[in-house]
């Protein structure tokens, strides 16, 4: 299959380009393009304001299957179903629980995922077999403008091979999804660069199951207590089950293998240093992950930063991009500096310490 890659432009960033209608034209006529393939039945990647997206009409089960088979993803893993504007909600769900709505309300469009009770319209094809369906308005204009193009509800997980991290750009997308589906099209990098955060709106209390841009403190601030899933920060196993199921799935996965050294900064610089060191005379490639504060420290190996500790946003806006860059440099082991578990810094260390298969080394 030929890919189609298209550059398309968002509302805000064409204002620059105040009469060169040339710009905006193309950008309506690929989301034009890429509505119709949706319509069809095809596989579109496109931007959202987390990551991006592998797109396919939510409604139809045999175009999920066509996204399980384009990322080699288990298909038990079920799809998050985007929307451009609230009424398209209520067809895909059976109730709208008080909590869903004051978070959809407060929070949409925006980087936040609602797990509500699925109508009869949701195939099982798209909620892995689930009686419930995650929804999300994304706040990228390109994406709800695809979205109210295609006239149907896009599924669409992150547009990755399974496995591999997230893609920020179209170019990652590209990497991983090239010859395996219908279109690409390119807004440039994303804002966020972390997935939603994902709640479970459909029992009692909602449940945070993915941690993301919007936090904990903030949905607690909307809706009173919200309970955390435990498999957020433990190995999946015998007594962790998930319930979000793609939360189970070594994912995030850089290539190398991936510790993650926590514990006071100074000691942990330290650690990683000796480490560093004692692996290069190894004649080991060693990759190390670390942050604009502590990046002068490090004198052996080679050196990423992941962005500045007092702006957290620009770690969550580059970690990925980060891991796969030590997936194209092949180096055999990867350190990584640790974040406080706070704010955004949960949604941060979630995905290092998935990334790392929960290997850790603790520094005193
Ligand atoms: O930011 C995002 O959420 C991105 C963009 C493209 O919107 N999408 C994304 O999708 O991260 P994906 O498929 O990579 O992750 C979706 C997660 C998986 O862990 C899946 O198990 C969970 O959402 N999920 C989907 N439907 C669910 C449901 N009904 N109940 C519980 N978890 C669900
Ligand atoms: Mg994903």
């Amino acid at each position: 299959m030929d890919t189609k890659l298209v550059s398309v432009r968002g509302a805000e960033r064409t204002q620059e380009d105040a009469g060169c209608i040339g710009v905006q034209a193309e950008t309506e006529a690929a989301l034009q393009e890429a509505a119709r393939i949706l319509r069809s039945g095809g596989l579109v990647a496109f931007p959202t304001e987390t990551v991006y997206g592998l797109g396919a009409n939510g409604l139809e089960e045999a175009a999920a299957k066509k996204i399980y088979a384009a990322k080699g993803r288990p298909s038990d893993n079920p799809l998050i179903v985007h929307i451009s504007a609230m009424e398209e909600l209520e067809p895909l769900v059976t109730e709208i629980p008080d909590a869903g709505r004051r978070l959809a309300e407060l929070f949409w469009p925006g980087p936040l995922t609602l797990v509500f009770p699925k109508s009869s319209q949701v195939p099982y094809g798209t909620t892995g077999g689930l009686e419930t369906v995650a929804v999300r308005m994304p706040a990228e204009d390109l994406a709800r403008r695809l979205i109210a193009l295609a006239k149907v509800p896009v599924a669409a997980p992150s547009a990755n091979r399974s496995g591999r991290p997230s893609p920020t750009t179209a170019w990652h997308v590209w990497q991983d999804m090239n010859g395996r589906i219908d279109m690409i099209l390119d807004g440039g990098p994303v804002g966020i660069g972390v997935e939603s955060t994902i709640v479970d709106v459909s029992g009692k209390i909602p449940v945070l199951l993915r941690p993301g841009a919007i936090t904990l403190e903030m949905l607690e601030q909307a809706v009173g207590h919200v309970e955390l899933d435990p498999a957020i920060f433990q190995a999946p196993g015998e007594n962790v089950r998930p319930k979000a199921p793609g939360m189970k799935y070594r994912h995030y996965a850089p290539r190398a293998e991936m510790t993650l050294v926590e514990g006071e900064l100074e000691k942990v610089t330290q650690a990683i240093n000796q480490l560093a060191e004692k692996y290069t005379a190894e004649g080991r490639r060693v990759g190390i992950i670390c942050t604009e504060e502590t990046q002068h420290f490090y004198t052996k190996g080679i050196v990423r930063c992941m962005g500045s500790r007092s702006r957290e946003e620009t770690i969550a806006h580059n970690l990925f991009a980060v891991l796969r860059e030590f997936d194209d440099l092949e180096v055999d082991c990867i350190y990584s500096e640790s974040l406080p578990c706070e704010q955004l810094g949960y949604a941060i260390m979630n995905r290092l310490q998935k990334a790392a298969g929960y290997r850790k080394i603790s520094v005193e």
